[in-house]
């Protein structure tokens, strides 16, 4: 089968995305603090940090789906935050729970967005379906419906479903949690192989540091809304800051464990 996607008219066409002084409230809470960052145009750049950190809530805001309460996103030259920038950018975001229609099978929900923008007959649309079906080993699984398939199985169509829409930014939240590690060293080299063969730009949001540090180009870590370290994922192997070097390669003392520290620590 040929590949579908070369053919986009949007393949070669790519943004990066600069985020500046990004604060976001709700009510008292602060959950973004001065973010700022830069993804360039092309590469892969991934977001890791602790649980509730903000990583979901700063992909959020480059979709779109969230607006700043200070500061800005642009993806290239336009404003994030503006409904118009949907138009002038492919942008896809595989949610971090999927986010399928439930009423639809697996192939109506991937044959949805080309059907919704009438960007090709059923047979191009056909084409475009089967093909990220097969990059994500989920042919079996077309006709099937969500409430049919495993969580794993769920994320990957998730997947396939950003791919049907020929994306020129990909940003993925959580893309291996739920996979079992070969579905996840497979899921690690498709996120780098449609980086290579559509020179698209990914932001990824993962905690699953052998993925970041196998694909980044770069990365920033996040912690309590603010950015506690940002560069080449070569500076990540063995980092200088030891927080920051805990929290790639934690060490599990079984003498001593942590969560009877904790417990400790609330008597
Ligand atoms: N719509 C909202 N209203 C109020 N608080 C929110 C909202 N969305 C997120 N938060 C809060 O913002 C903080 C960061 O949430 P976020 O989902 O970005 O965390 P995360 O880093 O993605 O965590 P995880 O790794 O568990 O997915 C959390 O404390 C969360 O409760
Ligand atoms: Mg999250």
């Amino acid at each position: 089968m040929t590949n579908p996607f070369t053919a986009s008219p949007f393949v070669g066409k790519t943004f990066g995305v600069t985020v500046e002084h990004l604060t976001k409230r709700y009510g008292k809470t602060t959950v973004l603090a001065d973010v700022s960052l830069e993804v360039r145009p092309g590469e892969i750049f991934c977001i890791m940090g602790p649980s509730g950190s903000g990583k979901s809530v700063l992909l959020k805001h480059v979709a779109g789906l969230e607006l700043p309460t200070s500061g800005s996103v642009r993806i290239g030259h336009f404003d994030a935050a503006d409904p118009a920038t949907r138009n002038q950018v492919h942008l896809a975001l595989v949610f971090q729970a999927g986010a399928l229609f439930n009423s639809l099978s697996v192939y109506d929900n991937l044959a949805l967005y080309p059907r919704e923008h009438r960007e090709a007959d059923e047979a191009g649309i056909r084409d475009r379906v089967m093909h990220a079906l097969q990059i994500l080993s989920l042919e079996k699984a077309a006709l099937k419906f969500p409430a049919e398939l495993s969580g794993g199985m769920k994320k990957r169509v998730a997947i396939a479903r950003a791919l049907v829409m020929e994306p020129q930014l990909l940003l993925y939240d959580e893309p291996t949690s739920e996979l079992d590690p070969v579905m996840s060293a497979t899921l690690t080299e498709i996120i780098a192989t449609l980086r290579e063969q559509t020179a698209v730009t990914s932001i990824v949001v993962t905690h699953d540091s052998t993925l970041a540090l196998n694909i980044a180009d770069r990365i920033a870590v996040l912690m309590d809304g603010r950015i506690r370290a940002t560069g080449p994922t070569a500076d990540f192997k063995h980092h200088s800051d030891p927080v920051i070097a805990n929290f790639l390669n934690p060490v599990i003392d079984l003498q001593n464990p942590r969560f009877k520290q904790l417990e400790q620590s609330h008597e």
